[in-house]
């Protein structure tokens, strides 16, 4: 059985300054990690006739696969982060001082709390589907390149989850997760390429 491999992408330059949304550039870890996913690739899928690489359409996430020579890469729209509408470019602390009723409506319920203008968990769960229809249909490995909400969706649905969790789920920076059927369901394997 062919494997799913989830990514985020390398470490961004608002990753480090806590601001979420935008259109950023990786910082200098994510650089690296951009070298170790491309190694880490090439070892792993050393015997496969075919695989590919799927990213969103933001430059982090097409930055983070280019030293990828080997597979077709493909971009899908429907992989973007969630939408965070008024409130892209700000950071958490930001949102808190100056619109203090949205962060505790998020935090109250953070899988049905909708960014005014944007998206809530629930709307990026229905809209990761035809990616998730399309993985299934795959015979070849996929590595999934994309961001932190995205990914906390597709996992949950492969590994089963239950929806009130996937807000929370853990998917951390610069690490592969590899998700697999295997005789016992899905099998879950993670690589921490760095810190
Ligand atoms: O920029 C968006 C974040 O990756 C999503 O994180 O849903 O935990 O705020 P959050």
């Amino acid at each position: 059985p062919r494997p799913i491999f989830l990514t985020r992408h390398g470490e961004s330059e608002d990753n480090v300054r806590g601001r979420i949304g935008g259109d950023p550039v990786l910082s200098e870890a994510g650089e690296k990690y951009a070298l170790k996913l491309a190694d880490f690739v090439h070892k792993r899928l050393k015997n496969e006739s075919a695989a590919s690489i799927w990213t969103s359409t933001l430059q982090r996430t097409g930055i983070t696969a280019r030293h990828i020579e080997e597979f077709p890469k493909v971009q899908w729209r429907v992989l973007d982060e969630i939408n965070a509408g008024v409130c892209d470019g700000m950071t958490y602390e930001e949102i808190k001082q100056h619109m203090p009723e949205e962060y505790s409506a998020r935090k109250a319920d953070k899988l049905r709390y909708r960014y005014p203008r944007g998206e809530s968990y629930l709307d990026v769960i229905q809209r990761v589907e035809p990616v998730i229809v399309e993985l299934e249909r795959q015979r070849s490995p996929v590595v999934v390149i994309a961001h932190q909400a995205i990914l906390r969706s597709l996992y949950a649905y492969f590994m089963d989850k239950p929806l009130k969790e996937v807000p929370h789920i853990q998917v951390p920076l610069h690490t592969i997760i590899e998700i697999q059927m295997g005789v016992a369901g899905m099998q879950e394997k993670r690589y921490k390429l760095m810190e």
